[in-house]
């Protein structure tokens, strides 16, 4: 592995998205890495002109493209193993294969699938995650520990649920065990590993939270200064059942805004079937969405209006949400996000498609907003950290002779060839704050 403070160089492609519609590629591109931070980003001739051919270690892998690593705002750490299962909505979905699936994760059961977990994030080339553990304190412990472990930037929360819970614990003490062991996991793990590692305070949804744990997850969110995150308005069963439940509330968001849950730390996912006030509730409070097209396809969930909630300036991002979501890679997702604007386009003529470098965006810079961290990481510029993958071009052509063309490929192109043909396979190598935590198998013998 690369040692934080040494001074390296990595030539390829250089393909970032700094606006939602703006692109950048710079085909001999280069990024001399320093420190965890980037430290220059130019063209390779320049850069190897400038620099004294022995003070910089050059890594030069070939015809890659080199991208901001990807952000995943929302996913479920125990949840992974039961990916691709089940024909039902989100609400029996959750019953028959979630809750019997959460229940489990605990002890050695966590502490086996954790750490594959987030292996397999950093070979997606996710370099950050927001997510979700199980309802027990050591689930969310044992994933903190592992996300450490692998090096990938990770906000997590331990599961808040009172009203409808798969626990053991008696009804009455569930409110407050749940605030006192999130409180708990806040003190040890938010900005822990030199902020590597942050917290979220998670209340599942307003279907099995109680007012009392929502207000309480709010105020300790304001406490500590930490992230929330939860599901809005996915499904349109769960806006029954909160309508039901809630009957004075103006509409679902309503229900979080009075129990103080919406804030700018805060990331809601979903967010498909929201009315016009809904939309402006949740820009007037600088909150930011995870949008999950592969989950709200799996689930039958609804298609997210995606334009409505970008032209109010709502910051969104992009999530796997697995299990609802049948994968955990990212380019899979952002073909999701393409695809469910196509298909709004049959019934919305006026509606233009996602393009492939807008997708992008949203896997990377609007990530990085919806999270508060675009000053940090999200894009290329001097000074930000070294958050990045580099992505084999070749390899996603179909046939061997198609390496020829890689010259002639637009940085558009090559985005569209990792959504429609890339993930793991083709990722070489996964890089979070200049530190190398994944590398392809192939290149392990190699500097
Ligand atoms: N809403 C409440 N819990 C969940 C969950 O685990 N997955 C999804 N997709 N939606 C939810
Ligand atoms: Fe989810």
């Amino acid at each position: 592995m690369q040692s934080d403070n040494s001074r390296f160089g990595l030539r390829g492609f250089l393909i970032d998205a700094p606006e939602f519609g703006a692109l950048r590629g710079r085909p001999n591109g280069a990024l001399i890495i320093q420190n965890g931070r980037i430290a220059e980003v130019g063209d390779y001739d320049d850069l190897r002109r400038l620099h004294p051919p022995n003070s910089i270690q050059w890594i030069n892998r070939g015809t890659v493209a080199i991208f901001p690593g990807l952000i995943d705002c929302h996913t479920h750490l125990p949840q992974y193993s039961v990916v691709a299962r089940g024909e039902s909505e989100l609400l029996p979905w959750l019953r028959q294969h979630i809750f019997p699936i959460e229940r489990e994760f605990t002890g050695p059961r966590a502490r086996e699938e954790a750490p594959q977990f987030f292996h397999e994030l950093a070979r997606n080339g996710t370099t950050t995650v927001m997510a979700y553990a199980a309802i027990y304190e050591d689930s969310c412990d044992i994933g903190f520990e592992a996300a450490r472990r692998s090096g990938v930037r990770t906000i997590l929360g331990k599961m808040m649920m009172d009203l409808a819970s798969y626990g053991q614990i008696q009804p009455k003490k569930i409110l407050s065990v749940s605030l006192v062991e999130s409180e708990r996991l806040c003190r040890k793990w938010h900005k822990a590993e030199n902020g590597l590692l942050e917290y979220a305070f998670s209340p599942r949804f307003a279907v099995t939270c109680s007012e009392k744990l929502m207000r309480g997850a709010g105020e300790l969110a304001a406490r500590f200064g930490a992230y929330i995150q939860t599901h809005l308005a996915e499904n349109r069963e769960e806006l029954e059942k909160v309508h039901h439940l809630h009957m004075t509330a103006r509409d679902y968001t309503d229900v979080y805004e009075k129990c103080g849950l919406l804030t700018p730390r805060t990331v809601l996912g979903h967010c498909i079937h929201l009315n016009p006030r809904e939309i402006a509730t949740i820009a007037a409070a600088r909150s930011g969405v995870a949008h999950c097209p592969s989950s709200n396809l799996f689930l039958g969930s609804g298609l997210m209006k995606l334009d409505q909630l970008l032209k109010a300036g709502i910051n969104v991002g992009l999530g796997s949400d697995v299990a609802a979501g049948p994968e955990l890679n990212m380019w899979r997702v952002m073909r999701a996000a393409i695809e469910v604007q196509k298909a709004r386009m049959a019934y919305e003529p006026n509606l233009r498609p996602l393009r492939p470098s807008e997708a992008l965006y949203l896997a990377t810079r609007g990530g990085a907003c919806v999270l508060g961290k675009s000053a940090a990481i999200g894009t290329f510029h001097a000074g930000k950290e070294a958050d990045l993958i580099v992505m084999d071009i070749a390899s996603m052509l179909p046939y061997p002779q198609n390496r020829n063309w890689t010259p002639s490929l637009t940085a558009e192109d090559v985005i569209a060839l990792c959504i429609y043909r890339g993930g793991p396979d083709a990722n070489l190598e996964t890089y979070v704050r200049g530190r190398r935590i994944y590398q392809a198998p192939n290149l392990q013998n190699l500097p």
